[in-house]
C-alpha cells in the first residue's frame, strides 16, 4: 500500500538523560523529511520510538512493560485498517539489541545511538516487511532511479527488464524507498521474452535492472546471459547496472567465456575517498573495487569501463574529491557519468552535516568532467586502426549514412547501404572524436577484438 498521507505522526517517548533527550531531536530532524510530524499521543500514531535508558535500575524491565501497552494500541491502529510501527532507539536497543524484538515481537525495528542516521533505511525496511512500497515523500527522480524505458519497436536492439529495485541503501539515493525491494524475474519469462524478441528481428539486448547484478533468478546473472546467449539470433548481451558488490566471479568468468556478451560494463564507484564510500553505505572500497576491476581485466583485457561519480558528497573534502580523480586515473573508463551531489529529503545524506556549498560541486564537477571526457576521447582514439565488428542500427543522419555500435558501445558511422542496419558487419576504424567512431566497411572478415 502507499501512503499517500501529507503527514505522518511521529511519537517519540525519552527516558533518561539530556542526551536522550538531545538524540530524540535527532531522530525528530531526521525523520521530518520523510513526512513525520511530532505528536503528544502515542494512541494512533504511525511511528513510536521509545527512545530508552540504561542507567537505572530494571530499566529494560520498564521499557517492556510500555512496549505491551504499545502493542495494545498497535493492535487497535490495525484493526481500524491503519498501521504503527514500533521502534526501540537508546541505550536499551544497543545492550539487547535484536532480543527485544524476539521478547516482544510486535516491536518492528530496535537501533542503537551510533546509527540513528539510518532510521529512514530502517523504516523502510520495516515497511517493506509489511508489504508496503512507496513513501510518498520520496518523489521518483527520472534522472537518478528510472530504468531506461523499454524500446526496441522493431528496432536492432532493445532493453529487457530482468531485476527490479534495490536493498543496498547507498546514503544518497532513493531508489531503495521508491522501488521498493530487490525483485528478479523468472529465467523461464526473461527467456521467453528474449526469444519473441530475436523473432522481431532483435540481434541485442540490454538486461536492466537497478541492480542487475544481483539477480537472484536459478543461476545468477551469469547463469541468465549463458542462457540467453543460446538463443537463436541473439548475438549480443549486455546489462546494466550493476554493483560492485554483485560483481561475482562466475559473472567474471562470463566475460572471458562468453562471446556474445559485450565487453563493456557499467560499474559505478561513486567516490574514490573510503571514508566518502563509508558515509555513502556502499560496502566496498577504493582497493577492493580497483581489485575488482584488475580481475575484469584479466578475464576480459579490453574490458571497457564506464561509472557513476558524486561530487560534493556531504563532509567531502578537497583531498577526497582528489582520491575520486585519483581512482579515475587509475581505472581509465571508456565513459561516465557523473553527478553533483543533490539533496534528495528522506534520505540519510540529506540530513548529514558538512554540505558542500554549490560553487564548490560545480568546480569539481568541471575537473572531474574534463578528466573524463580525456579519458573517452582516449580511449575511443585507440580503437582508430583497429576493426571492429558493428552491429548496424539505424541510418546516419546524412544520406547514405548507417549507423551501429562497437562492441564498447561507442557509435560507429559509415557511408554503407542500408541493407546493413542488422547485420553485423567488421568496419575498419579510420577516426574518432570524443563521442563516437568513423571507418569503412572492411573487406578483411577477421577481426581482431583482443
Ligand atoms: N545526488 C547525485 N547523484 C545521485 N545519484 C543517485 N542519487 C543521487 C543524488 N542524490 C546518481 C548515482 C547513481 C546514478 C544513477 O545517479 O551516481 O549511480
Ligand atoms: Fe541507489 Fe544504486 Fe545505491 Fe541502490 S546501489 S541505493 S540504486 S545508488
Amino acid at each position: 500500500m502507499t501512503d499517500t498521507a501529507p503527514s505522518k505522526r511521529l511519537f517519540i517517548k525519552t527516558y533518561g538523560c539530556q542526551m536522550n533527550v538531545y538524540d530524540s531531536e535527532r531522530m525528530a530532524d531526521v525523520l521530518r523529511p520523510l513526512g513525520y510530524a511530532i505528536t503528544e499521543e502515542a494512541e494512533g500514531a504511525d511511528l513510536v520510538v521509545l527512545n530508552t535508558c540504561h542507567i537505572r535500575e530494571k530499566a529494560a524491565e520498564k521499557v517492556y512493560s510500555e512496549l505491551g501497552r504499545i502493542k495494545a494500541m498497535k493492535a487497535r491502529k490495525a484493526d481500524a485498517g491503519g498501521a504503527m510501527t514500533i521502534a526501540v532507539a537508546g541505550c536499551v536497543a544497543q545492550a539487547e539489541g535484536e532480543e527485544i524484538m524476539i521478547r516482544q515481537p510486535a516491536v518492528d525495528l530496535v537501533v542503537g545511538p551510533q546509527a540513528y542516521h539510518q532510521l529512514p533505511e530502517l523504516i523502510a525496511r520495516a515497511h517493506r516487511a509489511r508489504g508496503e512500497r512507496l513513501s510518498a515523500e520520496f518523489a521518483a527522480d527520472e534522472k537518478f532511479d528510472a530504468l531506461p524505458k523499454a524500446r526496441h519497436a522493431g528496432g536492432v536492439t532493445a532493453f529487457l527488464t530482468v531485476q527490479e529495485g534495490c536493498d543496498k541503501f547507498c546514503t544518497f539515493c532513493v531508489v531503495p524507498y521508491t522501488r521498493g525491494a530487490e525483485f528478479s524475474r523468472p529465467v523461464g519469462d526473461i527467456v521467453a521474452e528474449a526469444e519473441d524478441l530475436a523473432r522481431q528481428g532483435v540481434r541485442e539486448v540490454t538486461l536492466l535492472g537497478q541492480n542487475v547484478n544481483a539477480y537472484a533468478g536459478e543461476g545468477g546473472l551469469a547463469g541468465l546471459v549463458r542462457r540467453l546467449a543460446q538463443v537463436d539470433g541473439l548475438d549480443r548481451i549486455r546489462y546494466t547496472t550493476s554493483h560492485p558488490r554483485d560483481m561475482d566471479e562466475a559473472l567474471i568468468a562470463a566475460h572471458g567465456e562468453v562471446e556474445a556478451l559485450m565487453p563493456y560494463l557499467h560499474l559505478p564507484v561513486q567516490a574514490g575517498a573510503d571514508r566518502v564510500l563509508r558515509a555513502m553505505n556502499r560496502g566496498h572500497t577504493a582497493a577492493s573495487y580497483l581489485k575488482l576491476v584488475e580481475k575484469i581485466r584479466a578475464a576480459r583485457p579490453d574490458m571497457a569501463l564506464s561509472g557513476d561519480f558524486i561530487v560534493g558528497f556531504p563532509g567531502e573534502t578537497e583531498k577526497e574529491f582528489q582520491a575520486t580523480l585519483d581512482l579515475v586515473s587509475e581505472v581509465k573508463y571508456g565513459s561516465a557519468f557523473a553527478f553533483k551531489y543533490s539533496k534528495r529529503p528522506g534520505t540519510p545524506a540529506a540530513a548529514m552535516p558538512g554540505q558542500v556549498a554549490e560553487e564548490v560541486k560545480e568546480e569539481r564537477l568541471a575537473r572531474l568532467l574534463a578528466l573524463l571526457s580525456e579519458q573517452q576521447a582516449a580511449f575511443n582514439a585507440a580503437q582508430v586502426g583497429r576493426t571492429l565488428p558493428v552491429l548496424f542500427e539505424r541510418p546516419g543522419r546524412k544520406a547514405g549514412q548507417v549507423v551501429g555500435r562497437s562492441p564498447y558501445l561507442q557509435p560507429v558511422h559509415i557511408e554503407g547501404p542500408q541493407s546493413l542496419i542488422g547485420r553485423i558487419a567488421p568496419v575498419a576504424i579510420s577516426a574518432s572524436a570524443k563521442g563516437s567512431l568513423t571507418g569503412s566497411l572492411a573487406e578483411d572478415p577477421a577481426m581482431a577484438l583482443a
